[in-house]
């Protein structure tokens, strides 16, 4: 059994960077609970941005309307002891469910790809940051978010494994897609984050790369907790 001080000990910036759906964001916020970190989900911030866009009629794919309407924008994170999670807000309003969505995970990639949109976001997430203490999940979390992170895990994981997982937390969400129109969504998504121009979706040189298609939850928990342990020092990690 591994335990991590909570008192005294050095806080470090945990960035967990990946393709769609490979458990990322479900290592991160395990992490912080662990550590009593911050987690935030960056994904969700692009995601509420792209709502935004759809329910005010904002032309996508075009980066200066999409850059206009910015500043209307305001994202907030609440912890709900309900679900034991954080639920994010857009202008005070809970869009949890609605940023995953159908039409969000269809288009949040191509909203994504503004330059505009990734310095708005990213200059939030580094203001989170900046205490450290703080696990962020994301596509460039370790390349651009926090290049100095101490610790840097890209997570991958086979895409039926991924669509197997992302389709049982849709279910669990109420919300309905069949597994083909995920695994097709997620391909897309992958495509389109890992080729774009601004800050596509690379490893950092640094990361540890964690293949989780045969780990459980558990497993990978506690192979990054040893990682952690390593970084914060013996008198805050012990086995
Ligand atoms: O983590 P997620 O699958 O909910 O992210 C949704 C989309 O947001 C993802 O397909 C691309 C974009 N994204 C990004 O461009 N950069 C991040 N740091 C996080 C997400």
């Amino acid at each position: 059994m591994l335990y991590i001080c909570k008192m005294a000990c050095k806080k470090i910036v945990i960035a967990v960077d990946g393709y769609a759906a490979c458990g990322k964001s479900t290592l991160a916020k395990a992490l912080a609970k662990k550590l009593n970190y911050i987690y935030v989900d960056s994904g969700a911030m692009y995601r509420t941005v792209t709502l935004y866009c759809l329910q005010n009629k904002v032309a996508t794919d075009d980066a200066q309307a999409v850059e206009e309407v910015l500043p209307n924008i305001h994202i907030t994170f609440q912890y709900d002891t309900d679900t034991d999670a954080a639920q994010t807000y857009l202008n005070g309003k809970n869009v949890e469910r609605l940023i995953r969505s159908k039409q969000v995970s269809d288009t949040v990639s191509r909203v994504s790809v503004h330059k505009a949109v990734r310095h708005f976001l990213v200059q939030q997430q580094q203001a989170f940051g900046r205490n450290k203490g703080i696990t962020m999940d994301g596509r460039d979390i370790g390349t651009v978010v926090f290049p100095d992170a101490e610790l840097k895990i890209f997570v991958t994981a086979n895409l039926a494994v991924r669509t197997q997982r992302r389709y049982e937390e849709l279910q669990h969400k109420g919300i309905h897609m069949s597994e083909a129109e995920i695994a097709h969504n997620l391909q897309e998504r992958d495509h389109i984050d890992s080729t774009r121009k601004e800050s596509p979706l690379r490893q950092a040189k640094d990361a540890i790369v964690i293949d989780n298609s045969h780990l459980s939850r558990s497993e990978q928990l506690n192979l990054v907790l040893e990682m952690v342990a390593d970084l914060v020092g013996s008198n805050c990690g012990v086995s």
